[in-house]
């Protein structure tokens, strides 16, 4: 991944190691979105590992992700630790990512424009982790993939394919974890779709510990 976003090339003769691939998938650094350049604190990348077979994709980091360098570490992202317990999955065996690395001002949506400029990113992240599923988490996301409206209250829990980074890929539609924060009558749905999530991806019971782990706390 450059600068500019574009996606992984290889480059040279050799085949690059699996770490310097990995390595690929960070953003050193990027000025393109002068609102965002100037909003955030940090770049923040995507985590978890780059074979995981379930890539949940969120909108853009919020103030704590911008603080912590790693997404969905605020009230969000407690929803969604709870919601992958639940499911039987680890965290840290799934990656985690969003459209945008920056943290937009005020915390409002991202621009058509900011959304495009950080793409590259995430078809790089995509096309390297080739995962079983990914599970777009909200509206914003959804949209963006699937390059459609979605009415995510009602399409939340369906599956659909859907061509990105190159190839055809299994998406998975959720409403965005806060929904549940401010509507409590999303939650069970949100819960419902994170397990339907371990099911298709086969994902449950990793090596991490997900239900396996829970009698440790
Ligand atoms: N909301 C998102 O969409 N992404 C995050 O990383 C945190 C909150």
């Amino acid at each position: 991944m450059t600068e500019n976003g574009d996606a992984i090339d290889g480059g040279s003769d050799e085949a690059p190691n699996e770490s310097a691939l990995d390595e690929k998938l960070r953003v050193p650094s990027c000025e393109r979105c002068p609102a965002l350049v100037e909003s955030r604190s940090r770049i923040v990348d995507g985590v978890g590992p780059t074979d995981a077979d379930l890539l949940f994709v969120g909108e853009g980091p919020g103030a704590r992700e911008d603080e912590e360098g790693e997404p969905f570490v605020g009230r969000s992202g407690d929803v969604l630790d709870e919601a992958l317990r639940d499911a039987g999955l680890a965290r840290a065996d799934v990656r985690i990512t969003n459209c945008v690395r920056c943290r937009p001002p005020d915390n409002r949506d991202p621009t058509t424009e900011e959304l495009a400029n950080c793409r590259g990113h995430l078809d790089a992240e995509i096309d390297r982790l080739a995962p079983d599923l990914i599970v777009t988490l909200g509206k914003v996301p959804s949209e963006h993939l699937l390059d459609r409206s979605v009415a995510i209250t009602s399409e939340s829990g369906e599956v659909v394919d859907a061509r990105i980074a190159g190839a055809s890929r299994r998406v998975l539609l959720s409403v965005h974890p806060a929904a549940t924060l401010y509507d409590r009558s999303q939650r069970d749905g949100f819960f419902e779709t994170i397990a339907r999530a371990g099911e298709l991806s086969g994902a449950a019971g990793g090596e991490s510990g997900g239900q396996s782990r829970l009698g440790e706390f």
